[in-house]
């Protein structure tokens, strides 16, 4: 059975093709970050303007490399939400026109579930087993840090229960407006890891993550159960700015915005020369910090659900600090960790076709009247 999938909810435009829900014959990701990068964060409506761009091309590439014809396809699947409301649109319409003009079925698909998926997909490509579960998903993004417990008795009968969730920032977010402030480049995850590198992660000590008073009764009032495992960015994030401000590194910030602006595409390297070691400690610190509070809170939540897997997922999952420490902590306790390779870690449709494959499967078709959902939640 052939899926090919589409996903446009933030910033790249994206399409795969994906065999029974665990080959992946093709995957295409179009990216929008060069036209988001002088914003330092996503532009919804450019992101609409750039899918429109890039659906149609992105869509027949995925297809040719996969070596198949869209009348072969058994099925289209694309992203309902959660995202941004133009971008999702894109994407659903023109799975909607598809999947009229050829007669398939269309499947509509939680991001969040994708973000899963990704891992099932590459585990069950490689071993063609099973992940233990009852187990524990992070997803770990620019949009979520959300835990669930994913039950079921069979990979393709997965069910999802929401225990935990940030309340303010995501983890993702927390890094793109960290880089931003820092005058770095844009996503902020993958420049603040490489700059960490060369810097003390111990030298500046951050706040703990608390949750403060108000923001519990918030949670509360929407969700009465105590939640243990929630999480909170925003103290991390304002620990960085106030160290900025007490440390008058303000001026050094410009002059590295202005330097960095006459360089096409910046690489890592080239920041370095511009960041003195109080800085680069900074980055290091904040991304240790970063760290630290979601392997606990997880590990945390895997021990108390007694859960005999990890899954992590999402963009910030392709960090390969949080990798190692996941992977050293787990062990310890005995559970085992999934992650998928850093391609399908951050958004590709590969995702969205693999977790489309179950509900192929269950005849879980969408309507031609189903639409963009920017706040869909899963379980
Ligand atoms: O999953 P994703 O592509 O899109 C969303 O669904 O949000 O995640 C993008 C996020 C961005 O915030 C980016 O800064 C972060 O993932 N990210 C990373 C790394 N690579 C991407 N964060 C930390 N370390 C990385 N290496
Ligand atoms: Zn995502």
């Amino acid at each position: 059975m052939l899926i090919l999938g589409i996903e446009s909810s933030c910033d790249e435009t994206a399409a795969a093709v994906v065999r029974d829900g665990q080959e992946l014959l093709s995957n295409v990701v179009s990216s929008q970050i060069a036209t988001h990068l002088p914003y330092g964060g996503v532009v919804p409506e450019l992101a609409s303007r750039e899918h429109l761009r890039a659906i149609v091309p992105v869509v027949r590439e995925a297809a040719s490399r996969a070596g198949v014809c869209l009348e072969q396809v058994d099925a289209f699947a694309v992203t309902q939400g959660p995202g941004l409301a133009g971008s999702l649109l894109v994407g659903i319409t023109y799975a909607k026109a598809l999947s009229f003009a050829l007669s398939k079925p269309l499947i509509a698909v939680n991001h969040l579930e994708g973000h899963i998926h990704a891992v099932l997909l590459e585990h069950q490509e490689s071993r063609n087993t099973d992940i233990p579960l009852p187990a524990l998903a992070l997803v770990v993004s620019g949009g979520h840090t959300h835990l669930y417990i994913v039950s079921g008795s069979k990979a393709t009968q997965w069910n999802y229960q929401n225990v935990g969730h940030t309340l303010d920032d995501a983890a993702g977010e927390a890094f793109d407006k960290v880089a931003k402030l820092l005058a770095l480049s844009y996503p902020g995850g993958p420049i603040i890891e490489a700059l960490a590198k060369h810097g003390n992660p111990h030298a500046i000590a951050m706040p703990r993550s608390q949750i403060k008073v108000h923001e519990k009764k918030k949670a509360q009032r929407v969700d009465p159960q105590p939640r243990r495992y929630d999480f909170s960015f925003s103290g991390i994030k304002t620990a960085v700015l106030r160290f900025v401000e007490t440390h008058a590194m303000q001026d050094s910030i410009e002059k590295r915005r202005r330097e960095l602006a006459r360089v096409p595409n910046p690489k890592p390297e080239d920041f370095v020369p511009h960041l003195d070691q109080l800085a680069l400690d900074l980055i290091a610190s904040f991304q240790e910090a970063v760290v630290t509070d979601v392997v606990s809170k997880t590990l945390r939540a895997a021990g108390d659900f007694e859960v005999e897997s990890l899954i992590i997922s999402g963009g910030v999952a392709s960090n390969e600090r949080l990798r190692s420490e996941f992977v050293k902590q787990a062990e310890r306790e005995g559970i085992k960790t999934f992650f998928p390779s850093r391609g399908l870690s951050t958004d590709n449709a590969a995702m969205i076709a693999a977790a489309a494959y179950p509900k192929l499967l269950a005849h879980d078709f969408a309507t031609e009247h189903f639409s963009a959902e920017a706040s869909l939640a899963l379980g």
